[in-house]
């Protein structure tokens, strides 16, 4: 068997409350998960169950209260240099270009040509003529583009994504999802997709992964996704066989989502 890219073993994680330091929340316990290099694996659950808190320990950003994160065989400590990260919010520095945010990270690892790179992969994202263009200039989803030539750019092993397309209108998301297989397709990386939308899960992985409602959020449900591939996600999720996947993974998210929601209202 091949070592897995990415495994998350028995990892749990509490937070000790800044306010009150006697006070702790346990947001994720005994997660056990594993990517294979070059599988795409989503996972999904409710608002505020602990999905950013799996990736950030995938990440190395954060570490785990107990358990460990092994990255192609070897336990993580630190930051993952393996892998590239894509988050929810804007990355993008403002201060810089397109170009120069894109040429960044490559700087950062020494590579000579930088921005000869930098400028090609603004072209496989279709930004080309965008190169000089602030991130105020450009649209959101022209920021998204931007993010992910950054991403791909220091050809990461693994990727990790945490909602990276949540901002967008749905059609501009589409465009993007369908973007990300097609450069995926191409190199084939080992790819941990965050979502709360199951539609998209289903549409871009191969397999997703269900997470319960937190506190001590873990896996209650793992499904692979036998969908044939090249896959247009606005088209794909006519088909039947979409349907009955996510016929079948929703019976297993929906009470989650009910009872994480609850859980907001009551906190809120
Ligand atoms: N740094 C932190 N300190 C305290 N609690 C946190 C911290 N980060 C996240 N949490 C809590 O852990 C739970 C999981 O958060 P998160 O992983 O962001 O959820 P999701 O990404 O699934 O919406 C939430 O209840 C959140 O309030
Ligand atoms: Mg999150």
């Amino acid at each position: 068997m091949t070592v897995p890219a990415l495994e998350l073993a028995d990892v749990s994680c509490t937070f000790v409350s800044r306010d009150a330091p006697g006070q702790r929340y346990t947001a994720v316990a005994g997660v056990s998960l594993s990517l294979q290099p070059g599988e795409f694996v989503s996972v999904v659950g409710p608002t505020g169950c602990g999905k950013s808190t799996l990736l950030n320990m995938a990440a190395g950003l954060l570490a785990p209260s107990s358990g460990q994160v092994r990255v192609f065989g070897q336990p993580l400590a630190g930051l993952n240099a393996r892998a590239g990260y894509m988050f929810q919010a804007e990355s993008l520095m403002r201060g810089r270009t397109a170009l120069a945010n894109v040429a960044a990270g490559l700087e950062f690892r020494g590579v000579a040509d930088a921005r000869e790179q930098a400028q090609d992969w603004l072209r496989r994202v279709g930004l080309a003529a965008f190169a000089d263009r602030y991130p105020h200039q450009l649209s959101g989803g022209m920021r998204k583009r931007t993010s992910l030539a950054q991403t791909l750019a220091i050809d990461p092993d693994i990727i990790l994504m945490d909602e990276p397309f949540s901002a967008l209108d749905v059609q501009t998301r589409q465009l993007m999802e369908n973007e990300v297989l097609e450069l995926w397709a191409r190199r084939r990386k080992a790819v941990l997709f965050i979502t709360h939308d199951l539609d998209e899960a289903i549409a871009m992985s191969d397999r997703v992964v269900v997470l319960s409602a937190g506190p001590a959020s873990h896996p209650i449900g793992e499904f692979a996704i036998d969908l044939p591939r090249p896959r247009d996600v606005a088209e794909v999720r006519m088909t039947p066989r979409f349907v009955e996947l996510h016929h079948a993974i929703w019976s297993v998210l929906r009470d989650e989502v009910l009872q994480g929601y609850a859980q907001q209202l009551g906190r809120a």
